[in-house]
């Protein structure tokens, strides 16, 4: 009978996709591979909070970017969940400009973390 064959088909390959999905969910749970994180700062971030988080470049300037190698200016990220809002539906001043544009659509709330703890280490004491 065709239509049962195409029944079971259609059952196996949904069980196919769900499997797959599941595996996809748990890949992202996982935390992201830290040379993925850099290339997304480079790509992403570096632009307005610079190499070196001191956001001394010139979108940084132009966009108010605070300086990250700053402890007290990175106290902040410890708030992660109020961070990464920031960071995927973007940032405005009290006058509703804009400051930093959202990343939903480019970034999972996965790597908004794992550039969240990336920007942590701007403050993090090097060598005296
Ligand atoms: C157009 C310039 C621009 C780009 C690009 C940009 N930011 Fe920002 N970002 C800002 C400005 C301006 C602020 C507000 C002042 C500050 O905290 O530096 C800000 C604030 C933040 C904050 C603090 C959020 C809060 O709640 O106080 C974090 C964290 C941050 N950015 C991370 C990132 C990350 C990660 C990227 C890349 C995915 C990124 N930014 C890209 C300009 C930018």
């Amino acid at each position: 009978m065709k239509t049962y064959r195409r029944i079971i088909i259609t059952l196996a390959a949904l069980l196919l996709a769900s499997h797959f999905s599941a595996d996809l969910y748990a890949a992202e749970k996982k935390s992201v591979d830290p040379r993925k994180i850099m290339a997304l700062y480079k790509r992403h971030c570096a632009l307005c909070h610079g190499k070196d988080g001191k956001g001394m470049t010139k979108g940084g300037q132009k966009a108010g970017a605070k300086d990250y190698s700053d402890p007290k200016v990175a106290a902040k990220l410890k708030d992660q969940k109020k961070v990464i809002k920031s960071i995927l539906d973007g940032m405005k001043d009290e006058k509703g400009k804009m400051l930093m544009a959202p990343f939903k659509r480019k970034l999972k709330p996965q790597e908004a973390l794992g550039l969240i703890k990336f920007m942590q280490t701007f403050s993090k004491p090097k060598k005296k």
